[in-house]
This record gives C-alpha cells, structure tokens and sequence, in this order.
C-alpha cells in the first residue's frame, strides 16, 4: 500500500491515499464542499465548476471533484474568490434553467434550489436566450423536462457505468447541447430497463416519477426502508409514502447503504415502479364475507371468527387432513415458518406446501445432497470479485437484476470472463465471452461434457477434490463417456466451445456458477443441479 500523504485544508491536517481527489480530501476532514455535477458513486465529469477551491500558489480553481490532492498543498474550499466564482456558475446554471420551484416535485430535494438559497440568488443576473425545450412523456414511468436539466450528465454515467445501458447520452453542441435517446427515440424504444437510477441521481427537477406529481411536497413524505417484495435479491426499498399513500420509491443511498444493503443504492424497475398497486382503488382495505352469494365487508373479528368456526368444523367432521395450506414466497421468512407452525401444530396435518416447491425443489433435493444446504453458497457482494461467471437457466438481468448488475461490474470493471449456457439470446449475451446454445433438456449432457475436458486436461483442483468429495473414481467414469464429440452430438454446441468453456472456467481463480429456474424447472432438475455442484467441486 503506497505511502500516505498530508494536505492542509480550511487549516485542518487531511492524511489520505495518494490519488484521491480534493473533494475526497476535505470530506476525510469533514469538510463538505458543494457539488453538482459529482454523484459520489460516479466518476468526476467536472462539468459544473460549483465545487472550485483555491490552492495557495496555484493562479486557476481547480474543480475539486476531479483535481487530485497533492502532498504539501494548502486549500481553501470557502474563501472569498471561491464563492465568488461559485456564485458566478450558479448565476450561469439558473440563467438556462426553468424556475418553477413553486410547482416543481423535486422542491425540497433539488440541489439547485438549495445553492441558490445559500447563495441568496432569487433571480438570475444573465438573461438572454433560454432552451426551450418540451417535457418529454413518451414512456410510461419518467417524466423528462429538459428545461431544468443543468447538463451535469450524472444521468449519462449513471446508466451507462452502473446500469451499462447507454440509453441516453448528451447531443447537439454548445448552447443546443441536451441529453436525448439516439435519434431522439422515446425511451421505451432504446435500451432503457427504467431502473429510475437517472431520476435517483438527478440533482434538479429535469428527472421525475410520472406518477408523484401532485402526491405531496418532498419535505411532506415519510420515508419508511423496507425489503422488495419481487425477486429473491433482497434489495432494501425507501418508500415515501404521503396521505396514506405510495408517493415514490428509492433506494438508500450513501456509504451505510453501500455496506449495509445488497442493492447499493440501486434498483429495477420491479422495485422502482413496481408498488403502484399499493395506491389502487381496487385494492381489498377491509376483509369481505360472501352472504347470499355477493361479498359484504366485514369487520376483521367477523372475519377471523369466521374463519376459526368453519375450520374448526370441518376438523371435526373430516379430520385435519381435510385441510391444507399453501403459503407463498411473497410473505417472509418469518411468516412462512408460523404458517406452517399453524398448519401443523394447530389444525395438526402435514398438508402444507409453498410456491417455491416448483422452483426451488430441486435445488434443495440436489444442494443439500451435495453440499449440506439447499441454498446459494456465496453472497450477492461477492459476485464483484469473481473472475469467470459460468450462467446457465437464468436470465439474470430480468429474474434478479441486482445481481445481474453485479455480473455486469465484475466482467466490465475487472474484465471476469462470462460463459453463457442458455438457448435463449438473454440481454447478458451482450458482455458475454462465449455463449453455449445448447438444445433444450441436455443440461447435464454439456456439463459432463464440460467436466470430462478438465479431467482429460488435469484441470481439476487435486487436492479439493481428495479432501473434500466422496466417489470420485463413479464420477470420473460417467464422466469418461462424455467427450467432446458425444457432448456435442447431444446438445448441438460445437465440441471446439465445450473445450473453451471447461478452460475459461477451471483456469480462472475464482469461478462462480449462476443458475436458475431454466434448468431447475425440468424433469432432470435436481439431476441438472447435482451435475453443476460436481462441476464446482471438480476445480475446488
Ligand atoms: Fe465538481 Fe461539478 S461537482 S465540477
């Protein structure tokens, strides 16, 4: 680790790591230096100049978020030439800018609208021509007023760093310059997925929920952190709720949440936009019990008394195998586990069952045979630092897109190799190194084929595989029949990729292998899941 190196700013001695910026810097001193353009997560663009600072010795103002802080220095972050300057972009920034903060939904939150109150700005000196740009509303879920956009291009990097979508970039030149979808395309008709990640980051009011408008003042909405009641991944929700009612949904964001939360201040459009049904008028608000054939509501006493009787009956009559329960993976861990309890120790029979019997069965049956436990073996954080992804059966972007951003990280920020197993031309195709398009049902057949590569090769982790497994010599002689020619006469994937793929995988230091519902939901499904867990312990 490289050597320390000490700056003086506003008078406090700041000890970082060589490289990091000024703003980095004085945030380590607790100096907070104002910001526009920056998102903390994103890399510097520099295109506002808010955060200039003044270093003794030095003619310019540097823009703190991108200059690097340099052993020696001495910086000033609020002297009089910094604000002055800072008061000058801010006057430029509002000269093109909309000022409807009366009727604007990012009022209270807007950081523009703070700066100029601390700054004392009501109007902007500059006048002269305006963009006049139109609200774009031409998807169902953004709401695009390019009139309040500042051009700082969080939104760009957003989508094309953490989302790698590229569905929108910055267009024209000079004073026409805007942020548009290639060839002005409505943005259904690009690349977005409407994760809301460009409204998340949006600094003013030029990004927005189509439907908060009018749902209540920033400084109105309760905040309330909940778990995503979609996917498997977990993802921590900030629910704003005004009046009764879902106003909008983000994600934590900050370095708590970094740590603390598997979504990293991120989310799909699942979590993003996907409660709405929270605020629907059709929605069930109070229990209906059905009298001469048409549902009345009732209190809930009536309808749990109800309830009570007319099982306690039919035990009666019928026994308690004439009652069953099916619970769902939409209700917690928690809840899952007293339901069952009320199945079994109270009504007293064992008729109790779960969607996830259809999806995750065969994963318990093969995982828990293999390795002890029926459930993921790694975290989702971890997924950062894997050097080759083997995915097979999932279509991960869509089914779990938190983790599919994790993929997309690890193979474009640290250059991990991704084999594709799918028949299907899945969106994470796009960053993949090879793609296996194998025939439907012939899993196992490309995974021993696969295997049988890395034991002909002397790929195998030698020593795991001695300390760690049972019956390796049964397994190597089914494995011996699978060559590449024979894989390759049953699944229809050239016998060249097998050999590729059991290379890229048994030669990279930390392997990974995601799977899914595509090879779960067979007739072979927990022969598919045992044949993968034999490929991960056969390289360790
Ligand atoms: Fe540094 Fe905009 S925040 S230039």
């Amino acid at each position: 680790m490289s050597k320390k190196i000490t700056l003086t700013i506003d008078g406090k001695q700041a000890e970082v790591n060589p490289g990091i910026s000024i703003y980095w810097a004085a945030k380590s001193v607790g100096v907070e230096i104002p910001h526009l353009c920056y998102e903390e997560d994103l890399p510097a663009i520099s295109s506002c100049r808010l955060c200039v600072v003044e270093v003794e010795g030095t003619k310019n103002l540097p823009a703190s978020c991108s200059h690097p802080a340099v052993a020696g220095m001495v910086v000033h972050t609020t002297s009089e030439r910094v604000q002055k300057a800072r008061r000058i972009n801010l006057d430029l920034i509002l000269s093109d800018h909309k000022i409807e903060c009366i009727t604007c939904e990012k009022s209270g939150s807007c950081a523009l609208e703070r700066y100029a109150y601390e700054f004392g700005i009501a109007e902007p000196r500059f006048s002269g021509e305006k963009n006049d740009l139109p609200v774009d509303e031409d998807n169902p879920f953004i709401e695009r007023d390019y009139g309040k956009c500042i051009l700082c291009g969080r939104c760009v990097l957003a989508c094309a760093e953490i989302q790698y979508d590229s569905a929108i970039d910055y267009a024209g030149r000079g004073f026409g310059a805007h942020i548009s979808t290639a060839f002005n395309r409505p943005l259904d008709q690009t690349t977005c997925e409407f994760c809301g990640l460009c409204i998340s980051v949006c600094p003013v009011g030029a990004l927005t929920e189509k439907d908060r408008r009018k749902m209540g003042r920033e400084w109105e909405l309760k905040k309330n952190h909940t778990i995503c009641p979609y996917c498997g991944c977990g993802c921590t929700l900030e629910v704003n709720v005004h009046d009764g009612k879902v106003v909008k949904v983000m994600a934590p964001t900050g370095r708590e949440a970094n740590k603390n939360t598997v979504n990293k201040g991120n989310l799909c459009v699942k979590g993003k936009f996907g409660l709405r049904y929270l605020n629907h008028g059709d929605r069930l608000r109070a229990p209906l019990i059905k009298k001469n054939g048409a549902f009345e509501e009732a209190s809930w006493d009536d309808a749990l008394d109800l309830v009570a009787r007319r099982l306690g009956e039919i035990k009666e009559k019928h026994g308690a195998d004439a009652l069953g329960g099916l619970s769902s993976a939409k209700c917690t861990n928690e809840e899952n586990y007293i339901f069952q309890k009320f199945m079994r120790a109270c009504i007293g029979t064992n008729n109790v069952d779960h969607c996830a019997r259809l999806c995750h069965a065969s994963t318990v049956a093969g995982l828990a045979r293999a390795f002890g436990s029926g459930a993921m073996t790694n975290s989702i954080g971890e997924l950062r630092f894997v050097d080759c992804f083997f995915v097979t059966g999932s279509n991960t972007t869509e089914a779990h897109p938190i983790i599919g951003l994790e993929i997309k990280a690890a193979v474009q920020k640290h250059g991990a190799k991704l084999i594709i197993a799918d028949p299907r031309e899945i969106d994470l195709v796009r960053f993949a190194t090879l793609w296996l398009r194998h025939k439907n049902g012939t899993d196992v057949a490309l995974f021993n084929g696969i295997m049988h590569v890395i034991i002909e090769e002397g790929l195998e982790d030698s020593s795991f595989v001695a300390e760690r497994t049972e019956d390796y010599e049964k397994f190597k002689a089914v494995v011996k029949d699978y060559t590449p020619e024979k894989a390759e006469a049953i699944t229809e994937v050239p016998r060249a990729q097998i050999v590729e793929a059991a290379r890229i995988y048994a030669q990279a230091g930390t392997s990974s292998i995601i799977y899914s519902m595509g090879i779960t939901q067979h007739t072979t499904g927990t022969d598919n899941v045992l044949s993968l867990a034999n490929l991960a312990m056969l390289t360790g």
